[in-house]
């Protein structure tokens, strides 16, 4: 498959999509977002793929929904279309480990983007706002609630109420992202991050992942359980039986996703 608004490629084990609008600084058109989603339900039915990586350029991961495109919607086009997730909400759905390699600008439907990934790995000129309530709008895709859940109500109201940006710096500091790296190195670090994951037990990563999301969705005593439940379940895996042998046996794990 060919798109127009995305890079696919693949290393290894890692499916890496690189969103490619360079004149609209990546801006999710719907002909982005629509190669976005069949990338993604590529990579998430090639078995042979244990992790995926979203990137955008140096400049911008992406700043935001297509304004020139969405200007025009009225409240029925949003509303009859479900404006805006129905696609790119793919990413916030994919079973296996997903990274957003974020550099420059990660704005509106871009910052939105970036959250819907497992975790964000950030270049150092990395900047994320939610600066819809500039051009007349709110978020729509996730901006007042996985921002909020991310770094606490104080900074996520007052990123939502003002649009101003805030460096890697301080996303790291207040919780937003894993790690911030100099911005040549991104894609070596990220890459690095992905193949190592990618080199875990599939099974075992999606159960981790299912996991870690369910503390978001749950109070702890259920969260607590579900998670028990998963990692018993781990013992029926012949993954969990290599690695703990290997363990013992002082020797490299072989894990064959059983
Ligand atoms: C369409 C965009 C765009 C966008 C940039 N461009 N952002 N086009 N939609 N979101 C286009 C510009 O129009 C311009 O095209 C080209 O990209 C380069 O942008 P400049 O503004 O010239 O660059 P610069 O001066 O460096 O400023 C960068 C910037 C600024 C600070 C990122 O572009 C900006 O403020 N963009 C909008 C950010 C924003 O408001 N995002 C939230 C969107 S609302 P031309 O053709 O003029 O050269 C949103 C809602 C989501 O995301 C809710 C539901 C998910």
């Amino acid at each position: 498959e060919t798109y127009e608004n995305i890079l696919v490629e693949t290393k290894g084990k890692v499916g890496i999509i690189r969103l490619n609008r360079p004149k609209a600084l990546n801006a999710l058109s719907d002909g982005l977002v629509t190669d976005l989603e069949k990338a993604l339900n590529a990579f998430e039915d090639d078995a042979a793929i244990h992790v995926i990586v979203v990137t955008g350029s140096e400049r911008a991961f992406a700043a935001g929904a297509d304004i020139k495109e969405m200007a025009k919607f009225t409240y029925q086009d949003t509303y009859l279309n479900d404006f805006i997730t129905k696609k790119w909400g793919r990413l916030a759905t994919c079973r296996k480990p997903t990274i957003a390699a974020v550099a420059g600008y990660a704005l509106g439907g871009g910052c939105e983007l970036a959250m819907m990934a497992d975790f964000i790995i950030a270049a150092d000129n990395a900047k994320f706002g939610q600066p819809e309530i500039t051009i007349g709008t709110i978020p729509g895709a996730g901006g007042t609630q996985r921002l909020t859940r991310a770094v606490g109500k104080a900074k996520a109201m007052e990123l939502c109420l003002t649009g101003r940006m805030m460096d890697a710096e301080e996303a790291e500091r207040s919780g937003l992202v894993a790690r911030v790296v100099p911005a040549a190195d991104l894609m070596d670090e990220a890459l690095k991050t992905a193949e190592k994951i990618a080199g875990f037990s599939r099974p075992v990563t999606m159960m981790a992942k299912e996991s870690v999301n369910r503390a978001l969705e749950t109070g702890l005593n259920d969260g607590l359980l579900f998670e028990r439940r998963v990692f018993h379940a781990t013992f029926a895996l012949d993954d969990q039986k290599e690695g703990m042998d290997a363990f013992v046996n002082k020797r490299p794990p072989n894990f064959t996703d059983r």
